[in-house]
């Protein structure tokens, strides 16, 4: 059985797979709708933290599959707090097909992967959010024409989101440039794994403190929020530290001149990035949002039904 917790547990072929997919599955559903491919299948969707794109998007690509998606709230279960992490995931995987989990600790995910019987989506955890980078490598691809050989800058936090994008475009030899104040950089263990990626699919992964330079011949500009969900406390000390690396106008200037920016989202419009930016025509961000909806479709076909996908 197969799992999706993290883009660092991905080999190329896999990475390609699942972007291959993604584009049929989108291709199909602008055609002429989708496949029952998940016909009378249920995704249990376990939340600790709050979402618009990751809860909406997977309940409409279960819809599209001709499945059915279960919506569990922060205040229901209690990972690990009215129950173990451990008798949850045994519970829950006897009467639903598949799980997607947003948690705080990645070891969380981990754990309810290894309780399972069922296969265990990571709908963002402290460490990676594999969900959003699948998404975003697409949407690069559709945009730039490939991933191989794109320079993507990161700007800001080296927090989940920078971590998973990190990986897939090591695995999809892009050269990958995150820029982030002194204290906030990715760990050095995950940069050297993606390394050992970047090594073989010829890219590269480079951190710097200084964002001119790593906006300088981008080909994509990448933020996200100074502070992720958790870190709420911090909000004020990170706000003092993170304006030189807003995208703005300014940075975009000195990116290729047909550079496409993008964002998670939700945005914090006046920090991470201006409005200008965020509404501008560099801007792919809505793209990007949508992309999540057929990205995970293929997550799910995958895992939750590979034969019938061949056919
Ligand atoms: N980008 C993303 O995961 O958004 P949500 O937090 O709204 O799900
Ligand atoms: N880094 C952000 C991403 C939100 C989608 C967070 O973890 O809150």
């Amino acid at each position: 059985m197969k799992h999706f917790l993290a883009i660092a547990d991905l080999k190329p072929a896999e990475l390609k797979r699942y972007l291959d997919t993604a584009k049929r599955l989108k291709a199909e559903w602008r055609k002429r709708g989708n496949r029952p491919i998940l016909k009378n299948k249920t995704l249990g969707m376990v939340f600790q933290k709050p979402s618009l794109r990751t809860r909406v998007s997977f309940d409409m690509a279960m819809l599209h599959l001709g499945g059915h998606a279960l919506y569990l709230s922060p205040n229901e279960i209690g990972l690990g707090q009215r129950e173990s992490i451990a008798d949850v995931s045994r519970v829950l995987s006897r009467y639903v097909d598949g799980i997607m989990a947003r948690v705080f600790a990645h070891a969380h995910v981990v754990e309810l992967a290894d309780y399972s019987r069922v296969p265990v989506i990571n709908g963002l955890s402290d460490r990676e959010h594999p969900c959003q980078a699948l998404a975003d490598v697409f949407t690069i691809v559709e945009h730039r024409g490939k991933l191989k050989g794109q320079t993507v800058a990161f700007f800001g936090d080296g927090n989940n989101v920078a971590r998973s994008l990190m990986f897939a475009c090591a695995l999809g030899g892009a050269r990958f440039v995150c820029a982030s104040p002194r204290g906030y950089a990715l760990d050095e263990a995950s940069v050297a794994a993606a390394r050992t990626f970047a090594a073989k699919s010829g890219g590269a992964v480079t951190l710097t403190e200084d964002p001119q330079a790593a906006a300088r011949d981008a080909d994509v500009l990448y933020t996200d929020v100074w502070a992720s969900m958790g870190q709420e406390e911090e909000t004020a000390r990170r706000a003092a530290i993170f304006p030189p690396y807003q995208v703005n106008a300014g940075l975009v200037a000195l990116a290729k001149p047909d550079a496409i920016v993008m964002h998670c989202l939700p945005a914090h419009r006046g920090a991470e990035i201006t409005d200008e930016v965020a509404d501008g025509t560099h801007s792919v961000l809505f793209d990007q949002a949508e992309n999540r909806m057929h990205a995970q479709k293929a997550i799910l076909a995958i895992l939750m039904d590979g034969k019938t996908l061949k056919r």
